[in-house]
């Protein structure tokens, strides 16, 4: 459907330009995606990034506090008639302060006929299922498909989403170690997620034991202005698959830099947070493709058992705005939401 046809579609259900759907974390949820549909969704927005089909300029941000950000994360996907801007926030303190999510935010969703804003939705649920949905994929080409362990670090929003969505492309998976600095939120992700997935779920006892025990690897810690490894290079082996959420701060760049393919989810995004400090040593150079790119088929993905391969994920607003399409559109179905005079 070209944009001039979903804009007449979107016309019969809402009177463009003189009202907007507002759409809670609760109404996101209610349009019912499953696990499969948000991973379909998400490959056609990376595969559209890939093939250079999509407008996404590099997220800029503010930082009122240390190791906090908010980051304008506009896109257009006009094969997807996806269009808007997702304002989110990253403050890792939130839990401890103010018993809140690290991360929130909002979404707005503009026509791409007229610009006018459609629709205002959450946030937080479209970040916290588009995510893991990137690393799930990345995983199918980057990771070797008999691959029966996967780590994860970090067992928050993310965590417990990644170790829901990975079983669906990592299929032969029987382990899963997960690996938190605060035990009780290992105990949670395994009383919430252990009933959904085969694979046993199995607390590491350190670091160490986990880059040692698994195949793939994911992270999604905190974002740090000054990095703090806490994974050692010499832990890591060649054929292992290395999935990063959370830039540098996680791991040593030394890892990324002998990788075999080290991937980037967005060149000039990645060269905007190297301006911007976040790798105090500047960021590697040898970087093999962008993940949609191997996702779209444009390169190779794994090609030897024995690759070292690392892929960094920091999010693209492509994959919230053809996310929030698609909300939108089931929300209109499902008669979901607050219709508000603009
Ligand atoms: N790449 C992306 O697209 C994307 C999207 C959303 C969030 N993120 C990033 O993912 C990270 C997690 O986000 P979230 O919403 O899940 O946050 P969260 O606060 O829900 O979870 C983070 C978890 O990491 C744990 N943690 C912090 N430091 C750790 C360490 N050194 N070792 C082990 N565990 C540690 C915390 O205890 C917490 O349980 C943040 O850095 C965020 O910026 C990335």
């Amino acid at each position: 459907m070209d944009s001039l046809a979903y804009r007449e579609n979107i016309g019969k259900k809402l009177n463009i330009g003189r009202e907007i759907l507002y759409l809670t974390r609760e109404d996101c949820m209610s349009t019912g995606l499953s696990t499969e549909d948000i991973i379909s969704i998400t490959r056609s927005a990376l595969e559209a990034h890939g093939r250079k089909k999509t407008e996404m300029p590099a997220k800029i941000g503010i930082h009122p506090l240390k190791n906090t950000f908010f980051h304008a994360m506009p896109a257009l996907v006009p094969g997807e008639n996806a269009c808007g801007m997702k304002w989110v926030e990253c403050f890792p303190e939130n839990p401890f302060r103010f018993n809140l999510a690290q991360t929130s935010g909002l979404l707005i969703f503009n026509d791409m006929e007229s610009g006018f804003p459609l629709a205002i939705m959450d946030a937080i649920w479209i970040t916290a299922k588009r995510t893991p949905a990137v690393s799930a994929l990345s995983a199918r080409y980057l990771a070797d498909s008999s691959a029966e362990t996967f780590g994860m670090f970090g067992c928050g929003v993310q965590g417990r989403e990644h170790v829901r969505f990975m079983p669906k492309e990592l299929k032969n998976l029987k382990k899963i170690y997960i690996y938190d600095v605060v035990p009780a939120a290992m105990d949670s992700l395994i009383e919430e997620i252990q009933p959904e997935v085969d694979a046993e779920i199995i607390p590491a006892a350190s670091v160490e034991e986990m880059v040692k025990s698994c195949e793939v690897l994911a992270s999604a810690t905190a974002i740090l202005e000054k990095p703090d490894p806490k994974v050692r290079d010499q832990w890591i082996q060649k054929g292992q698959t290395v999935l990063i959420c959370d830039l540098d701060s996680f791991w040593e760049i030394e890892t990324m830099r002998r990788a075999d393919k080290f991937l980037v989810d967005d060149i000039g995004q990645h060269r905007h947070f190297d301006e911007a400090g976040y790798y105090p040593d500047g960021m590697p150079e040898n970087i093999y493709g962008e993940t949609g790119e191997v996702v779209a088929g444009i390169k190779a993905g794994r090609e030897r058992k024995d690759e070292l391969i690392v892929a960094s994920n920091i999010g693209m607003a492509v994959e919230d705005v053809v996310m929030a399409r698609t909300v939108l559109d089931r929300a209109l179905e499902m008669g979901l939401g607050v219709k508000l005079p603009l």
